[in-house]
């Protein structure tokens, strides 16, 4: 059951924090729990994406990196509308790479209109900043014979989500337009093995840059984009 479980829902300013997603399903179910951090109403005149990397650069070398990088994040997105200016507004499914390292990556991910992501995980904690149209993930965790879904939350434009390393999730944009999301992760994204599910079968398959770039080019190839 997605929904039912005493936690799973998060509020809309909510953000994510899956549990230990390897536990086995005779163990209780990891709980979503919501972090209260306090959201800087500060404005910003305008979104410049080098002084954003930068400000991400710096922060992630703070004692806390995760956290630190999220504040950055969550600064940036409360004023969304900067953001989608200084980032342009997306007109295709791929990534706008601000940053690839080995120990940080951060792009900008431009999902189409009801475009669906299947379930895949990173090997490294994730933070999603929403800047324009909405994002709802499901979140999955493994099982003794494959994954099931146990959670659910829906990013709108200011929302940040917080994936720790071991989450498994899935995207849907449910709106008739595009949404932009700042996405930063604490390693190497294009780089690194990781895993995605058969969104049919949750058959579960090797996921890396490359099978990234594949399905955002059959996604634009689907569209006529
Ligand atoms: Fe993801």
């Amino acid at each position: 059951m997605i929904f039912g479980q005493k936690g799973a829902i998060l509020s809309r300013r909510g953000i994510l924090i899956g549990g230990a997603a390897l536990m086995a399903s005779s163990q209780p179910p990891p709980s979503l729990a919501s972090v209260s951090l306090n959201r800087k109403k500060t404005k910003v005149a305008a979104f410049d994406r080098e002084r954003f990397v930068e400000d991400c650069i710096i922060a992630h070398r703070e004692s806390e990196p995760m956290l630190a990088v999220r504040e950055v994040l969550a600064r940036a997105v409360a004023d969304h509308r900067a953001v989608l200016t200084g980032l342009g507004a997306p007109s295709k499914a791929g990534l706008d790479v601000l940053l690839s390292s080995p120990t940080l990556t951060i792009f900008a991910a431009h999902w189409t209109p009801q475009m669906n992501l299947l379930p895949h995980d990173h090997m490294m904690w994730a933070l999603i900043g929403i800047y324009t149209g909405r994002e709802d993930n499901i979140l999955w965790r493994r099982k003794h014979d494959g994954i099931e879904a146990y959670g659910a939350d829906c990013l709108f434009e200011g929302d940040v989500a917080t994936l720790p390393a071991d989450i498994i999730h899935s995207v849907t944009n449910p709106l008739l337009r595009f949404t932009g999301g700042i996405h930063i992760y604490g390693g190497d994204f294009f780089d690194t093995d990781r895993h995605q599910w058969n969104p049919e079968t949750l058959a579960e398959e090797p996921s890396d840059g490359e099978a990234i770039r594949e399905m955002f080019a059959r996604e634009n190839a689907r569209r006529n984009l």
